[in-house]
């Protein structure tokens, strides 16, 4: 069967002044069609920008400097902008990080189902307010408040709003960025339970990216690990969370939220990421690493399966070290 989505060696870099930042440095990963997918890592290690690439929305400094993003088996990044238009939003969509801040304030939220209707469909107005009704109602939101504005929504009905957007042409993949960070923690809960089960209902894929790697663990059927620009761990979530390989996944897990959903610092590993303008050699993970050994720093481990479904960069298994590395 042909992957939904599968991300190829994608490396993107900020062309900056003070050098290059590879922000996005070999990234594999796919997704099926239908699944859940997350992508979780610390702040900076790459998840909104390797999301961005994929819908082809970076913008200079950002460069895609190599890789393929096949979608149904066709890479995105040959395709021209109108191509590319035809993609965006139609079969692939994206719930932006903060998006909940992201509907224009002057506009009425019907307004802004219309003008999302209307950019990728030759729709009447009353035609799209219909739908657009019918998306509120999928999304448990009284479609009287497309009169409204998005002040007059609390945090959630916007976030609610923002999801019902990304579905409006019912893609086949939606890119979630944080999408319930900024909330509380029953508003949370209540949003992915309304995702999933929208997710059951009209069968979509979900690339959900987040730093929480709690809420993965329950929510998808994958969970890839970013670490500085790379992906570290990538298995099914019950094997993740059962069996994590990888030292900086278990340090992710050990940083888990407590029981009541109170927010903790990561405690489960010292330290902070690396600039990823001046990367440390080898694995990048290894400054921080309780596990180090003396090849850590001298040669850079690669994403290997060490068993069916389930890959890790990292020394401690031997599938990782390149061949000319090994002892
Ligand atoms: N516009 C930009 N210009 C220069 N560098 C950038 C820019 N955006 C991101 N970066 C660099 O790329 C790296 C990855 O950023 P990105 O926003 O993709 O991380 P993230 O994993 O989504 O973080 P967060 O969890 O905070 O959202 C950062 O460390 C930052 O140094
Ligand atoms: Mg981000």
């Amino acid at each position: 069967m042909t992957s939904l989505l599968e991300v190829k060696n994608l490396q993107v870099d900020y062309v900056l002044p003070r050098g290059v930042v590879r922000a996005v440095d070999n990234v594999s990963f796919d997704i099926q069609p239908g699944e859940i997918v997350g992508l979780a890592g610390e702040s900076g290690c790459g998840k909104t920008t390797a999301a961005h690439a994929i819908l082809r929305l970076l913008r200079p400094p950002a460069e895609i400097g190599g890789g393929q993003v096949l979608f149904q088996g066709k890479d995105l990044l040959t395709l021209n902008i109108d191509q590319m238009r035809a993609y965006r939003w139609r079969h692939i969509s994206i719930v932006f990080q903060s998006a909940m801040n992201s509907l224009n304030p002057v506009i009425s939220i019907g307004d802004q189902f219309v003008d999302t209707f209307q950019t990728h469909e030759k729709l009447r107005r009353r035609e799209a307010l219909e739908r657009a009704a019918e998306l509120l109602r999928l999304v448990g939101i009284d479609p009287s408040r497309l009169r409204g504005f998005p002040h007059e929504l609390s945090g959630g009905m916007r976030q609610r709003v923002v999801i019902a957007l990304a579905l409006a042409l019912r893609p086949e993949l939606i890119v979630m960025d944080e999408p319930t960070t900024a909330l509380d923690v029953v508003v949370q809960r209540d949003i992915l339970q309304q995702i999933q089960d929208l997710q059951k209902r009209l069968n979509f894929a979900v690339l959900f990216i987040t730093h929480d790697l709690s809420l993965l663990v329950e929510f998808s059927s994958r969970i890839a690990i970013m670490y500085a620009g790379k992906v570290a761990e990538f298995a099914p979530a019950s094997e993740l969370f059962h069996h994590p390989a990888h030292p900086y996944t278990v340090g992710l897990m050990e940083s888990f939220p407590s029981i009541t959903g109170e927010r903790r610092r990561l405690t489960g590993i010292p330290g902070s990421p690396p600039d990823l303008g001046r990367p440390p050699s080898g694995c990048r993970f290894n400054p921080r690493c309780p596990k180090r050994m003396e090849i850590c720093p001298a040669i850079e481990p690669r994403l290997a399966e060490i068993k069916a479904g389930h890959a890790v960069a990292c020394h401690l298994y031997p599938e990782s070290t390149p061949r000319a590395g090994r002892a």
